[in-house]
């Protein structure tokens, strides 16, 4: 099969993880024969600097007509006084928008050869955490009115948490068809004690379970769900939430697979493309010193193999080869612990790409 996937390398670190999920996927298409051709876009920061916006039109057309975005990492501390739309977020949150992805797919599934780099006490973590984060990502306070004004006590800023009936109970259909390929279990957060959005969406997510029995819903507020994904993080199979929520739950429950670098992400709408992102940021500090964590991205390429290409072969030896490499010691810094084989950016690559090349696309 022949696919054209729109890259977008972006800023800090994303250059060095987009050249690992490339490395992976050109390695899955001479192992099992598919052909991608890859067409690099401008967005972020360096666009900012090269063509006067964080998201050119012609980025999003490319997007828009590929079968599949892979996005490294935009922002860092260079454009972090610029305003509004000019800031490179607001071109990322553009790109979801124009390419309708509502539908954000994070897992946070720690290895058990990472085990020690969890920082929960082994009775807790246990054998097997694996969580997956569903976070609505076109809509909320993301996307809601906002704006400045002159209120009694001065300058005032407001952003406005909107949600309607068919935005929630679209997210909903998302994270229960997805937990009935785990462990049919969903848990919705909202703050329904205070939010009237939230009220609405916990109403639109409980109507939208009827058309999933079988799966078991629990509903959780968003501060007592940030204290169990710590406490008890093995209740958990499928989260389901909003926007900002999601975005807040996903770095968190990232700490439970041993580092935000391991985190991949799918971003789905109704149709193609996909986008696919490590959940990692830019991070600036460490850019261009070959040390970035390149599984997060590598594992995204996996994602993009799933569910964009229904190539579930192949998305399972890629996952199996990151297994492998794990196993066998090697780490990058954020996931180091004592005894592991300190690696860069590009042999932790390298080591993937030989470990599906040597397996040769079996299972
Ligand atoms: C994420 C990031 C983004 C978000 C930023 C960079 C706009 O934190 O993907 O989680 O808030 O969605
Ligand atoms: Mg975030």
């Amino acid at each position: 099969m022949k696919y054209t996937i729109a890259t977008i390398p972006g800023d800090g670190v994303g250059p060095e993880v987009t050249a690992a999920a490339v490395a992976t996927l050109e390695t899955v298409g001479a192992v099992f024969g598919h052909e991608f051709a890859f067409v690099e876009v401008p967005a972020g920061g360096r666009a900012i600097d090269e063509l006067g916006s964080p998201l050119p039109d012609r980025t999003l057309e490319t997007c828009r007509a590929s079968d599949a975005v892979f996005l490294g990492a935009v922002g860092g501390p260079r454009w972090d006084r610029l305003e509004g739309e000019m800031r490179p977020e607001s071109g990322l949150l553009k790109l979801r928008k124009g390419l309708g992805v509502y539908a954000n797919i994070r897992p946070s599934f720690l290895h058990p050869a990472l085990k020690d780099a969890c920082p929960l006490r082994p009775e807790i973590a246990g054998p097997g955490i694996d969580i997956v984060i569903v976070r609505e990502l076109a809509g909320g306070i993301y996307f809601g009115e906002r704006g400045k004004r002159l209120g009694p006590m001065g300058d005032e800023a407001f952003d406005t948490e909107c949600y309607s009936r068919m935005e929630a109970q679209r997210i909903a259909r998302v994270a229960f068809r997805l937990a009935g390929t785990r462990r049919r279990k969903v848990t919705s957060v909202d703050k329904a004690n205070v939010l009237q959005s939230s009220r609405l969406w916990r109403d639109a997510v409980a109507e939208t379970a009827v058309e999933f029995p079988g799966i078991e819903l629990g509903h959780m507020y968003v501060d007592n769900a940030a204290m169990q994904l710590i406490r008890d993080p093995r209740q958990f199979d499928v989260i389901v939430t909003t926007n900002m929520f999601g975005d807040i739950l996903s770095d968190e429950s990232s700490t439970l697979a041993g580092s935000i670098g391991m985190l991949p992400s799918a971003s789905l709408g109704d149709g193609p493309p996909g986008l696919y992102e490590p959940v990692h940021g830019s991070a600036p500090e460490i850019a261009g010193k070959d040390i970035a964590n390149p599984l997060a991205a590598i594992l995204s390429a996996a994602m993009m193999l799933r569910h964009s290409f229904q190539r579930e072969g192949e998305a399972a030896a890629v996952e199996k080869a990151v297994e492998a490499v794990l196993e066998k010691g090697f780490r990058t810094a954020d996931i180091k612990t004592p005894g592991g084989r300190l690696v860069g950016t590009r042999e932790m690559t390298r080591r993937v790409v030989e470990e599906i090349r040597a397996n040769g696309g079996k299972p």
